[in-house]
């Protein structure tokens, strides 16, 4: 028999289901053995007192994008596949964000040039559909499904990306036909407008303004809005970043009635409050997000969702920008709340911040966290049973963690470009020391050793998620609906 490449030899191995002390045997790109007392590899990493665990996948960052104000973010694909490396995520997600006016064929060309040239970890694509027309649904969006890009990300805010309920509905029906999933940020836009228009006209400018300009309510309206049109035609739809307890309460009323609607949420609204953004001067930018931070109580009631279900997934929302004048600061040096470009850097922090509060602090699980960081996101997003888990002749997507490692954040230990992280000063317990991508350790001894470029892309079919219930709606439904085809 042929030795193996690379035994891992002594670990806790983990899944989202099972935690066992195993050997694991690695041949070519693959895993080839699961089992005690395998015979020697050829390289041989010895893992006793560690854990095992599947790579993670992070199934929504924002790299070398545009953003809904025409910046440019801060990470190119190179670093920001990097920060996730070490932060033991081998699987990223990233955007093809069109533009109004743009073909979406062309920016998805764009985008693969960018991620060949860099990329250290497997990736893929979801697009961003900002101008959803005739030539783009009909013609362009068929084509690119085909081709592995079966998830379409919409917004239902921002003055450049947003879509009305009609347009909505057009991608919604369009996926539907061509088997994807769609990806919703959901807020009300009126109401945030309203609310920024009130706020400056009476000279409240600062950061900590942010928060109060999205408010709670607009998210629980603009999830059952979106729930709502998605039921009319059965097509499944994932919900973004859940910030409140009554978006939570939405989601969880919607899978009640058996809609086909999942949902995820972010480290920085399970770890973080608005209390972030109240710093001095213009500190407080370094913590704006969409949708911004809420309140402790959410943070529980989110955690709560994730373990009933209603939440599947904890993604990074990755979406870096410096603070200065390329990012933050480009509208000057005293911009209000609303000329701040929202986003927060978390492809490196969004696993170990999960493994210490889940693990460590025995908060949750290792399956649990598994789970919600690399299996569902893969399962739902279509790249299961080759990335997310931890099984014969899945890829060899591999991190192996010290669960007594303590490590704290802080500017200028992170990777990524940015130039600050927002988790400064947090310390963690639990961290991944070896990261294996597809069989090659790519992180050890805190170095990376994988060339950019060395990632590859991931044709991902639309999955079972995708699938619509069968359960037409009223309209639809032609036993009741005067025999109309629609
Ligand atoms: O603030 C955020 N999350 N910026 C990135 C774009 C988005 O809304 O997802
Ligand atoms: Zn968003
Ligand atoms: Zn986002």
């Amino acid at each position: 028999m042929q030795a193996f490449d690379l035994v891992i030899r002594g670990g806790t191995v983990a899944t989202a289901t099972d935690v066992m002390q195993a050997d694991l045997a690695i041949s070519g790109e693959t895993i080839a053995a699961i089992g005690c007392d395998l015979p020697a590899g050829q390289r041989e990493i010895d893992a006793r007192g560690k854990l095992v665990l599947p790579g993670g996948v992070d199934s929504h960052a924002h790299v070398e994008q545009l953003s809904a104000s025409g910046l440019m973010n801060a990470d190119t694909f190179e670093s920001a596949t990097a920060a996730a490396a070490f932060g033991g995520t081998t699987t990223v997600i990233s955007f093809a964000a069109q533009h109004v006016g743009m073909s979406l064929s062309k920016v998805v060309e764009n985008y693969h040039r960018l991620a060949e040239r860099g990329a250290v970890v497997d990736y893929a694509f979801h697009m961003i559909l900002a101008d959803p027309t005739e030539t783009v649904l009909k013609q362009e969006l068929p084509p690119l499904i085909k081709d592995g890009h079966s998830s379409l990300k919409v917004f239902m805010t921002y003055d450049r990306l947003k879509l009305d309920d009609e347009r909505l509905l057009d991608v919604l029906a369009a996926a539907r036909e061509n088997h994807a999933l769609v990806m919703v940020h959901a807020e009300n836009h009126g109401m945030i407008t309203w609310m920024s228009k009130r706020l400056l006209a009476r000279g409240l400018r600062a950061p900590k303004y942010h928060a109060l300009s999205h408010p709670r309510g607009g998210e629980a309206e603009a999830f059952t809005r979106v729930i709502a049109c998605a039921a009319l035609i059965d097509q499944p739809i994932m919900i973004y970043h859940v910030s409140t307890a009554e978006g939570a309460a939405v989601i969880r009323r919607a899978r009640g009635e058996g809609r086909k609607v999942f949902a995820e949420t972010c480290p920085q609204y399970l770890f973080m409050t608005k209390a972030d953004l109240d710093r001095p001067g213009l500190e407080g930018a370094k913590w704006m997000c969409s949708p911004p931070l809420r309140e402790a109580s959410d943070q529980a009631a989110l955690w709560q969702a994730l373990a009933l279900g209603d939440l599947q997934t904890v993604s990074s929302d990755h979406a870096p920008y410096a603070f200065d004048e390329t990012g933050k600061l480009a509208a000057g040096s005293d911009p209000s709340f609303k000329q701040i470009a929202n986003g927060l850097p978390g492809l490196e922090a969004r696993l170990p911040l999960l493994f210490s509060a889940m693990v460590s602090e025995g908060g949750f699980d290792l399956p649990r966290f598994v789970a919600w960081t690399a299996t569902q996101p893969a399962k739902i997003y279509g790249l299961h049973p080759r990335k997310g888990s931890i099984a014969i002749g899945a890829d060899a997507d591999i991190a192996i963690w010290d669960p007594r490692k303590r490590v704290t954040f802080g500017d200028d230990t992170v990777r990524g470009r940015a130039g600050y992280t927002p988790w400064t000063g947090r310390t963690v317990q639990g961290w991944p020391v070896s990261v294996l991508r597809r069989g090659e350790v790519i992180v050890e001894d805190s170095r990376l050793g994988a060339a950019p470029g060395s990632g590859r892309f991931l044709a991902r079919p639309g999955g079972v998620a995708a699938e619509p219930t069968g359960r037409a709606s009223p309209e639809f439904d032609q036993r009741i609906n005067f025999q109309t085809r629609l």
